[in-house]
């Protein structure tokens, strides 16, 4: 029997609960934070759990941590020092390991003590047993989230929390003349999914404007073919490798076989979607990569997301379905075609 912590994007959670219990027999849940965290009891061991969560990685849950230690929060500086002690305790799991501290607080926590306060005492507790306290590109992470009365804390590789961000939060660095938001999510399907998309010469991006993607594509070095009927902005407009074709992309004629990257992020219904991307099939190279969202419109998104992927699956394979942090009434597909 062993304990876990999950996460998912708000008000999803009872997806990512659903996904967990096809695939763990006899796994309980108990609610965190409404909609968003919960307590995972699974009947398995750590790494037999762990082997269920990868081998089906459920599409709605963001981040995971094991719950290895606990400690009640009394509300005062005590808890700072229990918390040094448990992580004191387990010093073998970090020694001369690059070691990250990620602090979650729940609304309305007992705990006292900041994230950036908590991470400078657990830091100097790492550097005296002999790890390396790091924020990037961590080994092994100490996940600590302050619940109500309780702190869960759970140690693990980034692979194991299936994450390198607290709580699978990715941030992205907000740029000065940015396009738009929606390049966030271009850039961690890039990193969900282990892609790099300077290895790609020729993108069509469909339901373009008003260009964040393209924007993205472009500043790689990618020849781009934008499609909307929408403006794009003036800022990549001219750009030299840009193609912008302001159609409805039920409206255009692309030679055969022309792009190895397809990505379309059109806000529009899920199996019309479909379709369109079905129709344009011809223009991507065998084995091109493709990065769709699918917009979940109603209230039954799972059956939504199967729905489409049967579609698409007539001439793409599945390579990865994932609600990424930055997607917000949609997941992202990451498809290989046929
Ligand atoms: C969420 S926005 C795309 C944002 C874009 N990925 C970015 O990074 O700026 C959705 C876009 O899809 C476009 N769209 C919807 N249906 C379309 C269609 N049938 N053909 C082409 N574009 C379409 C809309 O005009 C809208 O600009």
């Amino acid at each position: 029997m062993t304990e876990w912590i999950g996460t998912a994007n708000q008000s999803y959670s009872p997806y990512a609960i659903e996904e967990l219990r096809r695939i763990i027999d006899g796994v309980t849940f108990s609610q965190l934070a409404a909609g968003e965290v919960f307590l995972m009891n699974s009947p398995l061991e750590r790494e037999e759990t762990l082997q269920a969560v990868h081998q089906r990685e459920p599409i709605f849950l963001r981040h995971i941590q094991a719950v290895d230690r606990t400690v009640e929060i009394t509300g005062d500086a005590e808890d700072m020092e229990q918390l040094s002690t448990v992580v004191r305790s387990a010093s073998q799991q970090f020694a001369g390991k690059r070691t990250a501290v990620h602090i979650r607080r729940a609304h309305g926590t007992a705990f006292i003590h900041s994230a950036s306060e908590t991470k400078a005492v657990i830091d100097a507790v790492l550097a005296e047993v002999g790890a390396e306290p790091v924020v990037q590109q961590p080994e092994t992470i100490i996940a600590i989230y302050a619940a109500a009365s309780t702190l869960y804390i759970g140690f693990g590789s980034p692979q194991d929390m299936l994450s390198d961000w607290p709580g699978g939060a990715v941030r992205f660095q907000r740029e000065e003349g940015q396009v738009s938001r929606a390049k966030f999510k271009l850039l961690e399907a890039e990193r969900a999914f282990g892609l790099h998309y300077e290895q790609f010469r020729r993108a069509l991006d469909v339901g373009a404007a008003p260009g964040g993607w393209t924007s993205l594509l472009l500043e790689r070095g990618l020849r781009v073919t934008a499609v909307d009927p929408a403006e794009l902005h003036p800022s990549i407009v001219d750009h030299p490798a840009l193609t912008y074709l302001k159609r409805n992309a039920s409206e255009i004629k692309l030679k055969p076989g022309s792009f190895d990257l397809f990505v379309c992020d059109m806000s529009w219904s899920p199996m019309l979607m479909s379709r369109l991307v079905l129709d344009l099939e011809a223009a991507l190279a065998e084995e091109a990569t493709a990065i769709i969202t699918i917009k979940l419109m109603h209230r039954k998104p799972m059956q939504t997301i199967r729905e489409v992927i049967v579609k698409l699956e007539s001439v793409f394979e599945l390579k990865k379905a994932k609600q990424l942090f930055h997607n917000r009434e949609e997941i992202t597909l990451y498809l290989q075609k046929k």
